[in-house]
């Protein structure tokens, strides 16, 4: 049973994972949290819908929908981004990882880290961490039965908290490398958030042989207009503006790592195996690579 009051605005939706909530017959989900602002879209709710997900209002429904008049292979672009995330966890288990500290994890969809990983090595052991209390909720629910994977609320530019609170899961061992995953992360931290600064602090956190993952939007292959019609709407619709960067940027938050070959590419140019759009790649704007700390 819920109780306190229902918002006005406040939505329910039949959705696959909803619960019966008790409330005069309407079926609340049980991500939608109090905390929640159904106004104003979230990232990772837009994402969601992007993706094609379930978890999302009207208001992240409404900014994705004008994003993509704008930009029509943005739900593909964002596949790409996620694809590429899965081949480089088939990577990273194959390099004998077995520890993955995700942050921005996002909203649980297909191809989760730990379905991956543990799909690949069942003693594989992930940690997410996101600010939005959406993806939080709906991971722990999911995580629910799952041995070796926790969730955490967490905030990538406060490290010193993030990583405490990391260690008091108990769940990953410092003394083993570990991965750290930032997939579609980084350009949502903006240049006086000082991320090279917080990079740092993640890197040095982890052991030698541990590894950093980057996927990361970029201006330079499309004209500057649609580019920045894309940085508008983040801007002046969610708490979280994108800053776009360029290749040499992105290669600058390796800073202590070596890039794994084929090094800093295009999302489909990075492992591919034959499910993506190589010959295409220039449509999916996003920096994606691998390093590892010597
Ligand atoms: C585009 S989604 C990417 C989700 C997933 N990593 C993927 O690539 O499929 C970006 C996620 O980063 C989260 N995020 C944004 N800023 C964050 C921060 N400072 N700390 C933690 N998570 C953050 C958002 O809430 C959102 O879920």
């Amino acid at each position: 049973m819920r109780f306190g009051c229902v918002r006005a605005g406040r939505t329910a939706f039949p959705v696959a994972d909803a619960r019966a909530d008790g409330w005069f017959g309407l079926t609340i989900p049980q991500w939608v949290g109090d905390d929640i602002d159904l106004t104003r879209p979230s990232v990772s709710r837009v994402y969601d819908y992007y993706l094609g997900g379930f978890h999302n209002f009207a208001s992240d429904r409404e900014m994705a929908e004008k994003a993509i008049a704008d930009w029509p292979d943005l739900p593909l672009i964002m596949r790409s981004n996620r694809a590429f995330l899965r081949r480089a966890v088939g990577y990273l288990i194959g390099q004998g990882v077995r520890q993955f500290l995700d942050i921005g994890s996002g909203i649980p969809t297909v191809g989760n880290v730990h379905e991956v990983a543990q799909g690949l090595a069942p003693d594989a052991k992930v940690v997410y961490v996101d600010t939005d209390p959406v993806a939080v909720a709906h991971s722990r629910q999911l995580l629910a039965e799952t041995p070796n994977a926790a969730v955490l609320a967490g905030d990538f530019t406060r490290p010193a908290e993030l990583l405490q609170e990391v260690e008091e899961l108990e769940l990953l061992d410092r003394s083993q490398p570990v991965a750290v995953l930032l997939n579609a992360l980084m350009h949502f931290i903006r240049d006086d958030q000082e991320p090279a600064r917080l990079l740092a602090t993640y890197r040095d956190w982890t052991p030698p042989g541990s590894y950093l993952l980057i996927s990361h939007a970029t201006h330079e292959l499309h004209p500057p207009e649609l580019t920045k019609a894309h940085r508008d709407l983040y801007k002046n619709n969610t708490a979280n503006p994108m800053t776009m960067r360029g290749h040499e940027q992105v290669t600058a938050f390796f800073a202590g790592y070596q890039l794994v070959e084929p090094g800093l590419v295009l999302s489909e140019h990075w492992h591919p195996d034959g499910t993506g759009s190589v010959d295409e790649a220039e449509r999916f704007p996003i920096w994606a690579g691998v390093g590892r700390k010597p």
